[in-house]
């Protein structure tokens, strides 16, 4: 049995499916802060099985005790965090208590339970922004620019060290590029509170009405058309990603690091070309200032992950566009 903390969130959910399709029995942990319970019904309503599941949140002993004695549970897929880059600088200590300290308790559970294999979501923000594109896993890490990006970059130290100290530990980081779309069924997706941060969220609420225009964060980069580029990636590649990764820590043990990206660029116009396309409507938008933060290009060099996991990202942008604009269109209303 594998345990998926924050398996009820926009990427958990999805490598649920995953895992009980490949016949894995899954049980979720999740406090429910950025998701619902009703995502449980739906993930059993896409693969036929019902997962098992606990609230309650990663940071409390008691509850890990309790899971881990009462479930055969073999290894862990640990997404439970938070992941909004403006609030991490508003409330550092909660990103760096639920992203760090969360970590630390699930692995002291897990040490006492003599499991040892764990999947972490890692960021591809943990790399130097002065590093050259495309990015490998031996890119350099480091200079973060926001306290989310940090606690990834910690807790990542902190599985290296817990490797050193132990060899029966088989640890992956993986180091995801920017997961977008949704599960075709149009069951699963992305839906965050209020006014999303993150692009592809944002264009949909404009399709939708729910907001007037998009603003494009500076068209003055040092790209082909200005716009910043990105590596989007389809959050069902991502999910096979977690399998394969799951699969390698049966036969390695050691930390692996791995970035999952598609290694193809699009820029925020590529973006908003592939949500006319599929939609066959026109996104009002306008240039404004550049984000604080904000890089102008980042994608990955995947080749690790294709050597190693025989895996590599299928989806195409107009796949990932047509899933979420579906979600959006079922949910969002
Ligand atoms: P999400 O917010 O949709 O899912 C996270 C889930 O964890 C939510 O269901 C939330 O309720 C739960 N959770 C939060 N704190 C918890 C706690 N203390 N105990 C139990 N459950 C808790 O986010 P996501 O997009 O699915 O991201 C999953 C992981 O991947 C996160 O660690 C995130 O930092 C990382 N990641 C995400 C992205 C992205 O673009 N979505 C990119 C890189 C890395
Ligand atoms: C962001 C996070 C990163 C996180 C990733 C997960 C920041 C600074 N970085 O990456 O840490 O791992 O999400 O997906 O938040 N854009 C607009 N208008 C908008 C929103 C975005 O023009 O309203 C542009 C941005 O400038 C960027 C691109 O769209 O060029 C993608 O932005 P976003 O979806 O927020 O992802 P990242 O910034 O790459």
């Amino acid at each position: 049995m594998i345990l998926l903390t924050g398996g009820t969130g926009f990427i958990g959910s999805h490598a649920a499916v995953e895992l009980l399709s490949g016949g894995y029995d899954v049980i979720v942990l999740d406090d429910l802060s950025n998701s619902s319970f009703e995502v449980i019904d739906r993930i059993e309503k896409i693969s036929g099985i019902r997962p098992k599941f606990v609230q309650g949140d990663v940071k409390d002993v008691a509850v890990l005790n309790k899971l881990f004695g009462e479930f055969p549970i073999e290894g862990v897929m640990h997404f439970a965090g938070l992941k909004a880059v403006g609030d991490s600088f508003k409330y550092p200590l909660e990103y760096y208590s639920e992203n760090v300290v969360g970590t630390c308790v699930l692995l002291s559970v897990m040490q006492a339970f003599g499991v040892y294999d764990i999947v972490f979501s890692s960021s591809a923000t943990v790399y130097k922004p002065s590093n050259d594109m495309p990015l490998s896993e031996q890119a350099e890490v480091g200079e973060q620019s926001n306290p989310y990006g940090r606690t990834k970059a910690v807790v990542e130290k902190m599985l290296a060290d817990l490797a050193l100290s132990d060899p029966k530990w088989s640890i992956a980081i993986l180091r995801y590029f920017n997961p977008i779309g949704a599960h075709p069924s149009g069951l699963l997706g992305e839906a965050p509170n209020g006014v999303p941060n993150n692009l592809v969220p944002y264009i949909t609420k404009v399709l939708t009405g729910k907001l007037e225009r998009l603003h494009v964060f500076g068209d003055d980069f040092d790209t082909e058309d200005g716009t910043g580029v990105r590596d989007y990636i389809h959050v069902e590649d991502l999910s096979l990603g977690h399998l394969k990764a799951y699969e390698f820590l049966k036969h390695h043990s050691g930390v692996n690091v791995w970035n999952l990206g598609t290694g193809i660029g699009h820029s925020v116009f590529d973006v908003v070309r592939a949500f006319e396309r599929v939609t066959g409507r026109s996104i009002p938008y306008e240039i404004s200032a550049r984000r604080e933060g904000d890089i102008a290009r980042c994608w990955a060099n995947p080749s690790k992950a294709l050597l190693d996991l025989e895996w590599k990202a299928e989806r195409t942008l107009d796949d990932m566009v047509r899933d979420a604009w579906r979600w959006a269109q079922y949910n969002l209303n």
